[in-house]
């Protein structure tokens, strides 16, 4: 991506205020804009647009980048759609970029070829008798198994390689897409001798598998790794397939499973999803989000089921998911449950969902004034006040404690989160001195400075690793006016860093030399200061007494 022309070119043709201005509202507020951060639930705005800079940082979350990342992260786009959309409102025909740049291509093959693995796995599901026989043991209909697109990856070591190199794919399109892994005689195949789940993306497109073993071996299920188009914690199983009903029924199952999943839908319950054996994360509910905002989560009866769905109630009141819990027998799971008593049974347990508030007090071993407080602090959480008075009300009502005194202590919790989360949100400064913030974001703001501050900095003494690590990536970038270009490789505590500086310098940009001059001679005076105190620890007379004799001559030069 570093070098990539057309990306720039894109970039300097769109003004990042005028672009977001089509997803937020944004207000000026002294050099910069500010509105209502779209990433995460708020009510002050922090979400905060530099337009000199062309970056946008959130004060509240930390989600911060250019207009490329805002749209990635906005619509849950890969780089390549974002790419597409982006040329097209400034007018680049998209196929000229598309030769051109590398990493687009890479991942747009890593696409294909997990494409055709789906095909290869399903085409081998056919003819293989254990195979079939153990999806038809567990219930699932052929309509469903084309549906789903269900394969099967056969014993053996290189089954799915071969097919692939085949078909033209190279080892590293093939390993890159996670389906194969590099052992001592070379590649192998990550899927052997299971059940092949394909994961798509909402839109359909293979993006990973799980794959079931057939017996009690372990692991039960294998999921691909990570890929440039595969990432976990927001990929939800059943989106493509359960989006329409989704949006027509108005709410969301979220269950635990593949096999509940595809087990549902099969039954008529068709607007189902999973994650993928992680608890629910704030990515699962973005994508969620785009079809609706009530969700019944299922669980099992049991201590686990009961606890798992406990955890994800904060989420979806922080994220403005209207939850309702529906709760199956011990030991049950909605495959199971459904095998065992079919649908009509479900759509019963469906009409005797408890809402948030009723499971805290059917699921709480503690005692009534305890789980009043539990229900308080995950009302608190709400970011939607109409959700968080309905809650408040239907509490009173059901504790017969008077409205009053629910809403008196809900004011005092609430007043607690809030200042909790004020500091939990802001981004932590403290490891560093003041001074290597301010110098960076100096340099941040007029690279030109950067060899005079790197010619006075010792390294070694910049405390906060982010720091070193920005000064280092802006000393290496090709332009050290690009973003793009110094962000590239960066972890997540340089990108926030960087995007917070960038929107706010923490000094006045005016007097930019003045303060770098101030910066760097407190941290030569800290340093001194370090030394004379080891000195004097030490007892090293000699030592003291050249440092004394050092500061005296710095003292009269003004120079500490
Ligand atoms: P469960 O262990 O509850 O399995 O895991 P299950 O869904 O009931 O599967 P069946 O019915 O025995 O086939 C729930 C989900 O957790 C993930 C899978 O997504 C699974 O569907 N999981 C589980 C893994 O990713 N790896 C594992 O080893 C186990
Ligand atoms: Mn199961």
């Amino acid at each position: 991506m570093k070098k990539d022309g057309l990306l720039e070119d894109i970039k300097s043709r769109i003004d990042i205020v005028d672009f977001i201005s089509d997803y937020v509202q944004l207000k000026k507020s002294g050099q910069n804009w500010k509105g209502l951060c779209p990433f995460h639930q708020e009510k002050t705005p922090s979400f905060t647009v530099s337009q000199s800079k062309q970056i946008f940082h959130c004060f509240g979350c930390g989600a911060g980048g250019d207009v490329i990342t805002f749209l990635l992260k906005h619509d849950s786009l890969s780089f390549h759609e974002a790419l597409t959309i982006l040329a097209q409102k400034v007018g680049i025909a998209i196929d000229a970029f598309k030769k051109d740049s590398k990493s687009i291509e890479k991942d747009e093959l890593v696409r294909q070829g997990l494409q055709e693995a789906g095909r290869f796995f399903a085409s081998n599901l056919k003819g293989s008798k254990n195979a079939e026989a153990y999806i038809k043991g567990r219930g699932v209909s052929l309509e469903t198994i084309e549906l789903f697109q269900i394969g099967f990856a056969p014993s053996g070591w290189s089954n799915l390689l071969n097919h692939m190199r085949k078909k033209g794919y190279s080892d590293t399109v093939i390993k890159d897409a996670g389906l194969a892994v590099s052992g001592n005689k070379g590649l192998y195949d990550m899927f052997r001798e299971r059940i092949m789940f394909p994961i798509r993306s909402m839109n359909g497109h293979v993006i990973a598998f799980g794959g079931r073993a057939m017996d009690s071996s372990m692991p039960k299920y294998i999921n691909s790794p990570e890929t440039p188009v595969f990432k976990k914690s927001e990929t939800l199983y059943g989106l493509h397939t359960g989006k329409n009903a989704i949006r027509e029924k108005g709410y969301v199952l979220i269950v635990e499973g593949y096999m509940d999943v595809i087990i549902c839908y099969q039954y008529g319950f068709r607007n189902v999803v999973a994650p993928l054996g992680t608890s629910l994360t704030p990515g699962h509910l973005q994508k969620l989000r785009k079809l609706t905002s009530e969700a019944v989560v299922v669980f099992d009866g049991d201590a686990a089921g009961i606890s798992a769905a406990k955890r994800s109630l904060p989420l979806l009141c922080k994220n403005n998911f209207k939850a309702r819990l529906l709760s199956l027998p011990e030991g049950e799971d909605p495959d199971s449950y459904l095998r065992k008593n079919g649908g009509e049974a479900f759509s019963a347990l469906l009409g005797k969902t408890q809402s948030v508030i009723e499971f805290l007090f059917s699921a709480s071993r503690g005692g009534r004034v305890e789980t009043v407080r539990e229900a308080l602090t995950l009302i608190a959480q709400n970011a939607d006040s109409l959700a968080a008075d309905e809650m408040l009300i239907e509490l009173s009502g059901k504790t017969r404690i008077s409205e009053t005194t629910v809403r008196e202590e809900f004011k005092r919790m609430k007043n607690r989160t809030d200042a909790g989360e004020r500091k939990a949100a802001l981004p932590r400064v403290s490891r560093g001195d003041r001074e290597e913030y301010l110098l960076l974001s100096a340099v941040i703001h007029f690279p030109d400075k950067l060899n005079y501050v790197l010619s006075r900095l010792d390294r070694k003494d910049i405390r906060d690793s982010a720091v070193l690590s920005l000064f280092e990536k802006i000393a290496a970038a090709q332009d050290r006016n690009n973003p793009g270009d110094i962000l590239d490789g960066a972890g997540e505590e340089e990108r926030v860093l960087f995007t917070r500086l960038s929107v706010e310098p923490g000094f006045d940009l005016e007097h930019a030399d003045r303060n770098i001059e101030d910066c760097l001679r407190t941290i030569e005076k800290k340093k001194f200061d370090k030394k004379f105190r080891q000195a004097e620890l030490s007892g090293d007379i000699q030592l003291f007494n050249a440092l004394l004799l050092e500061k005296k001559k710095l003292l009269e030069g003004n120079k500490i």
